[in-house]
């Protein structure tokens, strides 16, 4: 980012990437441990750092057991590894992070795409089903648009014909829910035993890895998949921080209120400048412009306006005329005035 600007995109939605409790916890983690894990959980890698980590994500997700891994990424590759010469079919939401199309090719699944975020074309799909029981798999949150899945539904449907059900839940895990658990509180839905959750500890928790949560059973499945177990786990500094920043993702529910009052905020000015977004529930704004060459002049606008919103093909996102920018829960006062003023005075 060039110096100078204040980031209004990244995936930092509650400011912790450089609260200083984290960046105590990596430094005294890498004085005890050193800064790198080495290896895989099984072959060294783990500290008691992990451990506790792992058990109070457990704990706090309440899905019964989770997995840490080295990337978020990682994420769809061990999940549907599970899977491999199941027979399974897996129906996801045609636009789902490309981590989970790459596990789900990997695993030579069949793959049944319905209509971005239209559980009535799952439904159609669903009652033309047989086979084992599939897989029904979509993101909590669309990470450039800024959607909301219809999870409630989705898991609705999943249940009626026996389903697994896989939800990424990147964007949303910390950012959303009045306590943090992401997406899935959001959209009330109970913990299940057919229900796995991905999520990262790169994006709201401000640290880096990820985790896959859910039935006893399948994680310890996943904590044995080539994947997971073929790759090192979060440094031990990282699993420290990781650790803090659970904390106070709990302990500090006044972040999520900041978050969501500054994004009706910078919401209320695009649409008094007539500029869409795409989605309301989310701290992601996927500002709608005329084409990517007017997305990418309002990206140089805010630019010169001391904000960050950089303007790119984003790897999951098929519409071009997009800008991702992002709300945090950190902003002054003075950095919202900046963006409204910015937007105020975007072309038309
Ligand atoms: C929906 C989604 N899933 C997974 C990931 C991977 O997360 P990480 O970068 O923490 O590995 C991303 C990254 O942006 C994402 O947007």
């Amino acid at each position: 980012m060039t110096p100078g600007l204040t980031p209004f995109a990244g995936n930092d939605y509650l400011g912790l990437a450089r609260d200083p409790r984290l960046a105590e916890a990596c430094s005294r983690a890498a004085t005890t441990h050193g800064i790198s894990s080495t290896s895989s959980r099984w072959a060294l890698g783990w500290t008691a750092l992990h451990q506790e980590l792992e058990e109070s994500i457990a704990n706090f997700t309440g899905l019964g057991a989770a997995c840490i891994t080295g990337a978020a990424y990682f994420g769809g590759a061990v999940y549907y590894s599970l899977f491999a010469g199941s027979g399974r079919t897996v129906y996801c939401d045609a636009m789902v992070h490309s981590n989970q199309y790459l596990g789900m090719r990997a695993a030579g699944l069949e793959i049944r795409p319905f209509r971005h975020l239209d559980v009535v074309d799952l439904r159609r799909q669903l009652a033309a089903h047989s086979g084992p029981p599939p897989i029904i798999a979509s993101d909590g949150v669309y990470g450039i648009s800024g959607e909301l899945a219809p999870l409630a539904e989705l898991a609705a449907a999943a249940r009626a014909v026996g389903a697994e059900f896989f939800v990424d839940d990147a964007h949303g895990f910390g950012a959303l829910g009045a306590s943090g658990r992401g997406s899935v509180e959001l959209c009330g839905l109970a913990p299940d035993s057919t229900l796995t959750v991905l999520c990262s500890m790169s994006k709201a928790m401000g640290c880096g890895g990820g985790f896959l949560a859910g039935r006893l059973e399948l994680i310890e499945r996943c904590r044995r998949s080539p994947t997971a177990s073929g790759s090192a786990i979060p440094p031990p500094p990282i699993a420290a921080a990781c650790r803090a920043s659970l904390h106070i993702l709990r302990s500090e529910p006044e972040r999520r209120v900041r978050l969501q009052a500054n994004a009706r905020r910078m919401r209320q000015a695009l649409a008094g400048r007539g500029i869409a977004v795409v989605s309301e529930a989310t701290p992601i704004l996927g500002m709608v412009f005329a084409d990517e060459h007017a997305a990418a002049a309002a990206s140089r606008h805010f630019a010169a306006h001391a904000i960050a919103i950089p303007y790119f093909k984003y790897a999951s996102e098929p519409r071009e005329n997009l800008l991702r920018g992002i709300a945090k829960a950190d902003y002054t006062e003075a950095d919202l005035q900046r963006f409204e003023n910015a937007v105020l005075s975007l072309p038309a």
